[in-house]
């Protein structure tokens, strides 16, 4: 492990955290109030609304609809300063070690940092050299864009194939999917991300390679993924095209790890820079974002980053009660460590946030997905939940039976935008109206008389009532959040990102775990690279668990096979 940051470290001692006064009278607090129905609460108090949502820009979030009250709300806020959630995050904003593991400082909010104002990392600056790949990614993707900067063969580009995984796939894909409104016409942007070859294949098969620019994005530039598929995309090229001169019209690489770029055969000038105080899953308002900048143009990738520096500063100057971050981070502990609710589900209202969902995931579960607390000890209390979502209104002819009458909890967030893209007939109006008839539903819940009463108006016969009518009772008082915003645009866009991005740390910090490493992703890859040797041989394999074994000898077995028919169709 790396020498930890004293000072980050010293102020943080609250890994006891559930034996803090906050966290027993939450306790004591939930077991008053676990029966509370929202129902009532919002029958009891009409200012419901009024007091639980807060407003930032044309971004609304309605938090009233969760199983809280005033005091809950203060308990919550008590936790966050026991758990020292502000002087957390103005380390993080000061550049401080807060990535204890790595010994590294989290500045992504530097990357999005629009004011005048200085940045630092270990007493440099970092103001000067963001800026500075800003320019070089305006510059490239103005040329790109305006057919400036051409092919091998003076052809314009078309296609930008973004060859990255994780933070340096999700993140801009995330974004070029959902602002594809915004994106010129006659550009395509893809993401190949998956070792299976299909992906590389099947977007190859769209593109030409005349027109097609490569962005070869990867902080380290040694993850087995985007070596294999950077490396099968150039050979593709240069079997096309056959000259290695033309790779540098249309290979670029995002990185740290510049000398691997450059013996990749990316020349220095085609390569732009990230730090490692850019975290992956963080990484999106880097030079990693310059498939963004290619797509949707500089402005819009600036407009993106001003939307997240507004969310910055709300999260770093407003009251924790009035913090939206701050707020939702608290409502997902009040549910994950005192309702032992598991999971935690996004349901965008908006066909261009379809990815957000696979995006959270990885933003969500790679930071707090962990067992050991800052202090090396292991916790007894749950950490980050399981996020999952898809799209409504898909979602509520899949997976919302279970939400409405299951029995597990699953506390959601719906993100739907006051005004389309695409307006259309009624499809707007119809997509709203589902998305607050689902929170209303879940949060109202449809009572024994209520349900009776339905039944009886329908003209249903008495006997058959008798037998149906307890699976036509909704218990309702499950808690939804609703981020309502005029329009997906970049800068709201970003500032939904920047929200979820410190919704995560806050709940990192109560949990007194780093939400900066990744540690449990590296053993996979150490044993993916042992069996990928097993696999490259015909002899059985006997040096793992039978199970294991089993699955690389049967395979080996079918492998084998087929390729001895095929040589021997080939002799004959
Ligand atoms: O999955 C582990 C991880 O390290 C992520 O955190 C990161 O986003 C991804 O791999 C890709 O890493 P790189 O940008 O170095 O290729």
């Amino acid at each position: 492990m790396a020498a930890k940051n004293t000072d980050a470290h010293a102020s943080a001692s609250n890994s006891s955290i559930t034996d803090s006064e906050a966290w027993q009278q939450l306790k004591a607090h939930f077991q008053q109030n676990r029966t509370l129905h929202m129902r009532d609460l919002f029958a009891s108090n009409p200012e419901r609304f009024h007091q639980f949502h807060i407003r930032l820009g044309d971004i609304l979030l309605d938090y009233s609809k969760n199983r809280i009250t005033d005091e809950t709300r203060r308990l919550l806020i008590e936790l966050a300063k026991t758990a020292g959630v502000e002087s957390w995050r103005d380390k993080m904003f000061a550049g401080e070690h807060v990535n204890l593991t790595e010994d590294r400082a989290v500045m992504h909010v530097a990357l999005r940092n629009r004011s005048q104002q200085a940045m630092y990392v270990d007493g440099l600056d970092v103001m000067p050299e963001i800026r500075q790949v800003l320019q070089k990614m305006r510059v490239f993707s103005d040329a790109v864009r305006s057919g400036e900067a051409r092919g091998y063969n003076g052809g314009r580009i078309k296609s930008i194939i973004n060859i990255g995984i994780g933070g340096s796939d999700l993140g801009p894909m995330v974004v070029c999917e959902s602002m594809k409104p915004y994106a010129q016409r006659g550009l395509n942007a893809y993401f190949v991300s998956n070792a299976d070859a299909t992906h590389l294949q099947e977007t190859l098969k769209q593109v030409e390679p005349e027109s097609t620019l490569f962005v070869i994005s990867s902080k380290s530039f040694t993850t087995q993924e985007t070596m294999l598929n950077a490396d099968s995309a150039k050979a593709w090229f240069l079997d096309l095209v056959g000259s290695e001169k033309a790779v540098a019209r249309h290979f670029v690489a995002v990185t740290n790890n510049t000398e691997a770029a450059e013996d990749f055969g990316i020349s220095a000038d085609n390569i732009y820079q990230i730090w490692d105080w850019v975290g992956g899953r963080y990484s999106l308002w880097s030079a990693i974002g310059l498939p963004i900048a290619l797509y949707l143009g500089m402005d819009h990738f600036e407009e993106l980053l001003e939307g997240a520096h507004a969310m910055d500063q709300h999260f770093k100057t407003a009251p924790l009660e009035e913090n939206m971050p701050v707020i939702m981070a608290l409502l997902g502990v009040w549910y994950n460590n005192f309702f032992d609710a598991q999971s935690h589900a996004v349901m965008p209202y908006s066909q261009y946030l379809r990815r957000l969902p696979a995006y959270l995931q990885q933003l969500d579960m790679e930071s707090n997905g962990k067992t050991i607390d800052r202090e090396g000890e292991r916790v007894d209390y749950l950490t980050g939940p399981i996020i999952w979502g898809e799209p409504g209104t898909n979602g509520q002819h899949a997976f919302f039976q279970l939400l409405h009458q299951g029995t597990k909890p699953v506390p959601a967030d719906f993100l739907v935008p006051c005004i389309s893209q695409n307006p259309m007939g009624n499809h707007h109006r119809v997509l709203v109206a589902n998305c607050f008839a689902q929170t209303r539903a879940l949060m109202h819940g449809k009572t024994t008389s209520e349900a009776l009463d339905q039944l009886r108006e329908e003209g249903v016969p008495d006997d058959e009532i008798n037998t149906l009518f307890a699976h036509k009772v909704f218990d309702g008082n499950k808690p939804s959040n609703t981020l309502l915003f005029e329009k997906l645009t970049p800068k709201t866009l970003g500032s939904i990102l920047a929200l979820y991005e410190h919704k995560v740390f806050v709940q990192g910090v109560i949990w007194n775990i780093n939400s900066f490493d990744q540690m449990g992703v590296e053993y996979g890859k150490e044993l993916a690279g042992d069996i990928q040797g097993e696999l490259s041989h015909r002899e059985e394999t006997h040096s793992y668990d039978s199970s294991t074994n089993a699955l690389i000898n049967y395979r080996k077995g079918i492998y084998y096979h087929q390729q001895d028919n095929n040589n021997y169709d080939k002799k004959s």
